[in-house]
């Protein structure tokens, strides 16, 4: 079509330039109108893999165009959302249809850019330079203007409020996954199992991690599993009489795992626009690709067939759900871990978000607030927040939560979240807590002693900064704000990382096996 072409290529991006023009309420609002009832973790997969399948990515001149951009989709189906956003100083529009049909029918139409020097890809990100501002609109204008409200000035805010509880709700508020980067990260999976479908039409790319699992923020990168024929992996069997000609796989499981991830690698490297800063860590336990969506700033991780994450996410989505203060405790907890330098972005002999989330979901276990996960159903009682945000048993819990782990026996006592219990460790690592999908693992096997020692007195400073005066201001701010500043010089001294740390490869923190589908779970299959 004259006015949208394939975008075969995108500059690479400057670091850190986000800016997102901002109107979080209309997304909200968005939001609550598509949530509709309450799905459960795979229905809530299934509903936004269909919504990532109706959508396309479309760069435009300016906000200005988001009209023309509309009546143009218009002519191939009705157009049901319009998300706009400026990524390094690019506006961008995620558009939603109402049938992959009318997706189809747009992208057929795209031409490509007159230039000779293009791999002339078609995918759903296209570049609208060639719309007409002036192209009037039939019906309302759709544009959602979002979000995605930096974090950088949420300490102002807090400072405004001297209620714990108060703070935490706005915290999380603030920091959760809104509406657009939610689209953004299931559009990134559907776009790469439209990539290779032409070769694995039965090619399934899962989204896990904190993306999914209630427990994500604007930041958080994306955790993809790709699994290339989901009728194979669950061994559907076929009535019919013909089979697929197919070669052998190379060598063991692994390396086959690591030729495809080479294969996928070229492919995001080479082939798809909009993807950039591909590495190849193929040496790892498990061995992934690491990449940027850089039209919308993610940093993602692909792993092959490891469905282990993808059941711990459906746990922790579902904990969240039934009570959503875990949530709110988890991101003031991330946030001060954070801010007392005991996490890293790198994997390496540090303690993980993860492992502190299952902390916090195994805190409020022993509060009796979750169940364990061994009797996890469906549809157990919710606690209803009172009032408009969260009531004061917030401050309750991060001040319990300190209290608990600064007195818990991490010496002699392992955590398991499946039984809800501790128990004698089984070895002699640092922190012992059962893998809940493969339960004889530990989920932090690599934190070193010093580290937790590190965690250790971080977590009796807190204790202590969090019963003093409220509203002190001499140590980092009222309320919250302490837990936000790195706590005093003599913590400092302890608190530095050792330089010569082995920095790990991979996401899973050395509990995890390759590649092997969990036996003791399998979750529902995504259809959509
Ligand atoms: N995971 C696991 N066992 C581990 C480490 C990770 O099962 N030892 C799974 C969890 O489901 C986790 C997911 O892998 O949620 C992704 O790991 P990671 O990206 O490290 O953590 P996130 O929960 O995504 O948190 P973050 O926002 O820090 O990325
Ligand atoms: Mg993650």
């Amino acid at each position: 079509h004259p006015s949208l072409r394939h975008c075969s290529h995108f500059p690479a991006a400057p670091t850190n330039s986000r800016n997102y023009s901002s109107n979080a309420a209309s997304t909200d609002r968005m939001a609550t109108r598509d949530a509709g009832k309450e799905r459960n973790f795979m229905e809530e997969q299934n509903f936004r893999r269909a919504q990532a399948f109706r959508s396309v990515l479309v760069q435009v001149p300016s906000a200005q165009f988001a009209g023309a951009l509309q009546q143009q989709c218009q002519e191939f189906g009705l157009v049901k959302s319009m998300f706009h956003y400026r990524q390094h100083d690019k506006d961008f529009i995620l558009t939603e249809m109402e049938s992959r049909d009318a997706v189809s029918g747009l992208v057929t139409a795209g031409g490509h850019q007159k230039r000779d020097d293009i791999v002339p890809v078609r995918t759903r990100l296209l570049d609208g330079s060639g719309l007409k501002r002036s192209k009037p609109v039939t019906g309302d204008l759709l544009l959602v203007e979002d979000c995605f409200s930096p974090l950088e000035n949420i300490d102002n805010e807090l400072r405004g409020l001297t209620d714990i509880s108060a703070q935490m709700d706005a915290l999380y508020q603030r920091a959760k996954l809104p509406e657009l980067g939610c689209r953004l990260r299931y559009f990134i999976s559907s776009q790469i199992e439209d990539a290779i479908s032409g070769v694995f039409p039965c090619n399934r790319v899962y989204l896990f991690g904190s993306s999914v699992n209630g427990f994500g923020h604007q930041n958080s990168d994306v955790d993809l599993i790709l699994d290339f024929d989901v009728a194979h992996t669950d061994k559907i069997v076929s009535d019919s009489s013909l089979r697929f000609a197919a070669k052998c796989a190379a060598g063991n499981e692994r390396v086959q795992t690591q030729r495809s991830l080479e294969l996928l690698a070229d492919h995001l490297q080479y082939l798809l626009p909009g993807y950039s800063n591909v590495q190849r860590i193929l040496l790892a336990r498990v061995p992934i690709v690491k990449f940027n969506h850089e039209v919308s700033g993610t940093q993602c991780d692909l792993s092959i067939t490891n469905m282990t994450g993808l059941i711990m996410s459906d746990y922790l989505f579902t904990l969240g759900q039934i009570d959503e203060r875990l949530r709110a405790l988890v991101v003031t907890i991330r946030r001060w871990a954070k801010a007392q330098r005991l996490t890293n972005p790198h994997p390496g002999r540090w303690i993980t978000n993860f492992t502190l989330t299952i902390m916090a979901v195994f805190f409020m276990q022993q509060r009796h607030l979750l169940p364990p996960l061994n009797q996890l159903k469906r549809d157990l009682p919710r606690h209803e927040p009172a009032g408009n945000g969260f009531d004061d048993e917030m401050k309750t819990l991060l001040v319990e939560f300190f209290e608990f782990y600064s007195s818990f026996d991490f010496k002699r006592q392992a955590i398991s979240v499946i039984e809800g219990v501790a128990y004698p460790k089984p070895d002699f690592g640092s922190l012992f807590i059962e893998n809940p999908v493969e339960t004889n693992l530990n989920i932090c096997k690599n934190l070193s002693a010093d580290e937790l020692d590190r965690v250790v007195v971080s977590i009796r400073t807190a204790v202590w900064s969090l019963q003093g005066s409220p509203d002190s201001s001499s140590d980092g701010g009222p309320g919250i704000l302490k837990l936000f500043t790195e706590f005093g010089k003599e913590h400092k001294v302890s608190a530095q990382r050792p330089q010569d740390a082995t920095i790990v490869s991979g996401y899973f923190d050395g509990s995890q096996r390759d590649s092997s589908p969990s036996r003791k779970y399998m979750p529902d299959q995504v259809v959509v």
